[in-house]
């Protein structure tokens, strides 16, 4: 199990020591062109998680493989870069240009981007597509806010993508306590941290019974037990997204606490936790699983 950050919650060149204490750095989604993203405020805090709506700010490919990719290699850990687009060509032009950077150890696909519905058919497109534009290993982030997300899956999947990523942030609004009005500039946001925890991992946790590929875990990550419990609803790995904002240092020290609680648990790799929380299956009739 490998731990890394989550896209677009992590500056390794400006914190390249917090970088280097992950198994594999995953870069901010980039989109053909630069993008200053949305008015401010773009930050908002709540009771049990953070409104972002940063807008895809991004240097835009060219700039980032000119100037970033070649300083973020540096770091001497696997890079994976997330790929955005408000087209299926957009996505494609992108992976075709990272097809001739050796430094490219895996692309994610932002299937959460402005303009892209994450249904079934436009995620099986812009995979589909992207596949036949690249070699590199291309992972499938996929947004939790669909009506059957291990259908979108099936269908990532199907098209060719290696792994998935789970999950995007959702949307939410979080009002300013005086004025009633937004506090986000553009009032809508994506809602990420501990509150996206059990949406994660019900994602994840479909996800593992519908798909053979191996699947990047996150949402609400914030201690090893957390890592645990996303291993044995199926992550083959996990990524850590707000909790970097507030602990530059979790990386070490969720793996400290993942190695107590592995002990504690009388195991030796927490590898061998994959896939747990679905034995109950074997022991349990088969029960309905929408809620009430
Ligand atoms: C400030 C901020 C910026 C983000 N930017 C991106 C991004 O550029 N691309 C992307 O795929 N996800 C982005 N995300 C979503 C995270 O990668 C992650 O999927 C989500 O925050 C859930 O994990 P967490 O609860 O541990 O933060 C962003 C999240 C935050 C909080």
């Amino acid at each position: 199990m490998r731990i890394l950050n989550a896209s677009g919650c992590l500056d390794a060149l400006a914190a390249p020591d917090v970088a280097r204490s992950l198994d594999a750095f995953v870069s901010k989604t980039v989109t053909p062109l630069p993008r200053e993203g949305n008015a401010p405020v773009r930050i908002a805090e709540t009771d049990s998680g953070m409104l972002n709506s940063i807008g895809l700010a991004n240097p835009g490919i060219d700039a980032f493989l000119a100037e970033k990719l070649p300083r973020l290699s540096e770091l001497g850990i696997p890079i994976w870069i997330s790929v955005g687009g408000f087209t299926t060509s957009e996505y494609v032009g992108i992976c075709e240009q990272l097809n001739e950077r050796d430094e490219v150890a895996t692309i994610e696909l932002n299937l959460s981007c402005p303009n892209v519905e994450a249904v079934e058919a436009t995620v099986a497109e812009i995979v589909l597509a992207c596949r036949t534009a690249t070699g590199v290993p291309l992972y499938a982030k996929l947004s939790p806010a669909v009506p059957d997300i291990a259908e979108v899956a099936r269908a990532a999947e199907s098209a060719g993508a290696d792994g998935l990523s789970l999950v995007n942030t959702i949307r939410g609004l979080s009002l300013d306590e005086r004025t009633l009005t937004p506090v986000l500039g553009p009032a809508v946001g994506g809602y990420s941290g501990p509150a996206l925890k059990p949406i994660a991992l019900a994602a994840v946790y479909s996800c593992y019974r519908a798909v053979d590929v191996p699947i990047v875990g996150m949402g609400g990550i914030q201690t090893g037990r957390d890592v645990i419990d996303f291993v044995a609803a199926g992550a083959a790995d996990v990524a850590l997204g707000t909790v970097l904002f507030t602990d530059p240092d979790a990386p070490r020290r969720i793996r400290e606490q993942l190695a107590a609680e592995i002990a504690a648990l009388g195991r030796s790799e927490v590898d061998e936790l994959r896939g747990m929380s679905h034995e109950h299956r074997n022991r349990q009739p088969e029960v309905e699983s929408s809620p009430a």
